[in-house]
């Protein structure tokens, strides 16, 4: 009945409309009405009610709650419920532990944001998108590397439509605005005798962080940081989403990740360069020579062997082999 009560208000966003005509189309009364718009209220929802006019929905900008997102997700077969949080530990751990899978976990803020090779990521309230995409695909194990990709592209067009910038995208998980990272993705899978249960898709876009902690200045930025403007949350995720869904269902479907791959080959910071490789304890130095079309790293070594890397923690050298 909310969401009844949701859509009409955003139908005629902007402008009035009469507790009599909402309780008419929504069948009950106008006192059920005021409830409703009081929950809403509380919600975020900024709605004006006057007795001699009704009520009126004014800016949904930048405000994330479920029963909007439900409205706007209505038509993905990929996502069928979602859960909003004003707070949590993590989304991924939220989404880990939920007994069911095909659902966006989001929260206003985290106050144990993971990074990947356990580190943590800041998660402010309200001013980033945190969100887990929690799915039961069909694919091997082995192709969940790819999903990293589909999401790092995603990200990537979402951000360019939002916001007309060029990012660049590192290997395998990072979105960066000049040298700076603006969103980092967080992939975790659990899986059983070669099909996967769950994989757990985190994604966090600084979205409109004015300022960043000052051991992260150097490393981090956000949207509004590199524009001067604030963006709708709202907007980029689902951006976000409706590209992962298109290249999410093109990769379950035929296994295809070409287009996926393009992207994040003609946008990688690390093509060309010199990078050194680090995986669990060990070091290794190369030159970034191509991206290949299971979304694996190829690196050429010092003794001039070519090598597929299949995850690491990269960065970029000054120098070749050192
Ligand atoms: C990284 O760059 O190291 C990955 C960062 C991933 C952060 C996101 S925010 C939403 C989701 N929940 C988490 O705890 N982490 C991911």
């Amino acid at each position: 009945m909310k969401l009844q009560i949701l859509r009409m208000l955003i139908d005629n966003q902007g402008e009035w409309i009469s507790g009599e005509n909402l309780s008419q189309k929504a069948g009950v009364t106008r006192s059920c009405i005021w409830k409703y718009v009081r929950s809403l209220k509380q919600e975020g929802y900024v709605i004006e009610s006057t007795p001699s006019k009704g009520y009126r929905l004014m800016d949904t900008q930048d405000t994330l709650s479920r029963e909007e997102l439900l409205i706007e997700l209505s038509k993905s077969k990929m996502i069928s419920d979602v859960v909003h949080l004003k707070t949590t530990s993590t989304t991924n751990g939220y989404a880990r532990d939920l007994d069911r899978s095909d659902l966006l976990v989001i929260a206003e803020e985290q106050t144990g944001g993971k990074g990947r090779m356990g580190r943590t990521w800041i998660s402010p309230s309200g001013q980033g998108v945190w969100m887990t995409v929690s799915l039961k695909p069909s694919i091997a194990p082995s192709g969940a590397a790819l999903i990293t990709q589909i999401a790092a592209a995603s990200v990537w067009e979402a951000i360019r439509d939002l916001t007309g910038l060029q990012a660049g995208i590192k290997w395998p998980n990072d979105i960066l605005l000049g040298q700076k990272k603006i969103c980092g993705i967080l992939t975790e899978m659990q899986a059983e005798l070669g099909a996967i249960d769950k994989l757990l898709v985190g994604i966090g876009v600084n979205v409109n962080i004015e300022a960043f902690p000052t051991e992260l200045e150097l490393i981090a930025t956000s949207l509004y940081k590199e524009t001067g403007k604030r963006w709708s949350r709202k907007e980029l995720l689902l951006l976000i989403l409706k590209y992962f869904e298109k290249h999410y269902k093109v990769f379950e479907s035929t296994g295809d990740v070409k287009k996926v791959m393009d992207l994040c080959r003609e946008h990688s910071t690390l093509l060309g360069k010199p990078i050194k490789i680090i995986n669990g304890n060990k070091e290794e130095y190369g030159l970034a020579i191509a991206l290949g079309d299971r979304g694996e790293l190829m690196v050429k070594k010092e003794n001039g062997e070519i090598v597929p890397i299949i995850s690491g923690e990269v960065s970029v050298r000054e120098n070749l082999f050192c």
